[in-house]
């Protein structure tokens, strides 16, 4: 509900405010769409290529060269192109930044951007009920892609190629990029990549396809948390698991849901699990993405566990937690190498009660 002018505020000079850090932040919310949107139209990826582009877009079939111009102008505002000329683009200052940071912004702008938008009704307890959000899970793969492929990406690579590994599922697979990387790597291993969402499922399926592994990589649309016992998964040695296992939370709800995985893939003899726990405090300095990400999940109400809440539900789950990687990028990412410990439960027992108190045992 909006409320009257405070007098305090109509009592301000507007230049002190119509310039500044208020000012600033009104147009970095502006930088942060053109950055997403240059994405997704290839406008970074021709400057990254060719080190310069038509400021007119009239390179680019189909696209409106007066919008092209003032993504540009934009970009050009937060020092990630410079503008030379009238009819030339080339990278600015920031661009090598952003473009490494293009996959944030894609998951924010594209992906998550009608979560915030509709924040004033997603904060309405009795609206939180049924598929009460709205988001494009297609930019979220992508995104998700993108920002894993600066670190979390190598780091698979490192663990996997010092493994006996013959066949992987991966869960939330997003875009499959990560089978298809461990396919292309690996000639006798075979991929599975589920995901729950049907705009995920059309995008991994179509760039399996493009990249030639429809016969190596099965992509299935099913829900992680469901799974049960099948032939095809029977022999599964290695699960993989990215920037999803906070959807495995509460924690009651995640202990049933690891516990279940011993049965649902008896022959698995780890879980490569990583995902961006909930960062330890707020600060001034704050890292990218760290409050979007804990503001897109407090508005779907999804918890985001700590690394010690993790660790319990481990524990309690029959997962041995051998090492521990902390990442950089994303910011407060860490990577989980678990085996089953001996004799894990495979009977699906109901989840014992959280140790200690803490609002990761609440139902969202
Ligand atoms: C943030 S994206 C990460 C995608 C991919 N793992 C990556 O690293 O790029 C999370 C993915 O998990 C999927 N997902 C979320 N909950 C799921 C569930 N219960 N079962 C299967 N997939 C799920 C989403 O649809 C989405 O594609």
């Amino acid at each position: 509900m909006s409320s009257p002018p405070s007098p305090l505020a109509s009592a301000l000079d507007p230049a002190d405010w119509t310039r500044g850090p208020i000012a600033d932040i009104f147009s970095s919310y502006i930088a942060a769409a053109a950055l997403s949107a240059a994405h997704e139209l290839g406008l970074l990826e021709t400057l990254a290529a060719h080190g310069d582009a038509l400021i007119g877009g009239d390179d680019i079939e189909g696209l409106d060269a007066a919008v092209v111009r003032q993504l540009y102008t934009v970009l050009s505002w937060a020092k990630i192109v410079e503008i030379s000329g009238d009819d030339a683009v080339v990278p600015g200052p920031l661009f090598d930044e952003a473009y490494a940071a293009r996959g944030y912004f894609y998951w924010l702008v594209r992906g998550c951007g009608q979560v915030f938008t509709d924040a004033p009704s997603l904060a309405h307890r009795q609206r939180r009920t049924g598929n009460f959000f709205e988001r494009d899970m297609r930019a979220v793969a992508i995104g998700s892609w993108l920002i894993g492929d600066a670190e979390v990406e190598g780091l698979f690579d490192q663990i996997i190629a010092g493994l006996p590994v013959r066949k992987v599922a991966d869960f939330g697979c997003g875009s499959a990029s990560r089978l298809i990387r461990i396919a292309g790597n690996n000639d006798a291993v075979e991929c599975v990549g589920i995901d729950i969402s049907a705009d995920a499922v059309r995008l991994a399926t179509d760039n399996v396809a493009a990249a030639g592994l429809t016969g190596r990589i099965a992509i299935r649309h099913a829900d992680v948390r469901q799974l049960e016992p099948i032939a095809s998964h029977a022999d599964i040695d290695t699960l993989t698991c990215v920037f999803m296992g906070h959807d495995f939370w509460p924690y009651g709800d995640c202990v049933r849901t690891l516990r279940r995985l011993h049965a649902a893939f008896p022959a698995a003899s780890r879980l490569l699990l990583c995902d961006v726990v909930r960062a330890p405090e707020t600060s001034r300095d704050m890292t990218i993405f760290t409050l979007g990400f804990e503001s897109v999940h407090a508005l779907m109400g999804v918890y985001i566990p700590t690394l010690a809440e993790w660790q319990q539900a481990f524990a309690a789950s029959g997962w041995e937690c051998e090492v521990v990687h902390p990442v950089t990028a994303p910011p407060n990412g860490v990577l989980f190498e678990l085996a089953p410990t001996a004799g894990a439960s495979h009977d699906g027992a109901p989840a014992p009660a959280r140790p200690g108190p803490g609002t990761g045992n609440r139902r969202p």
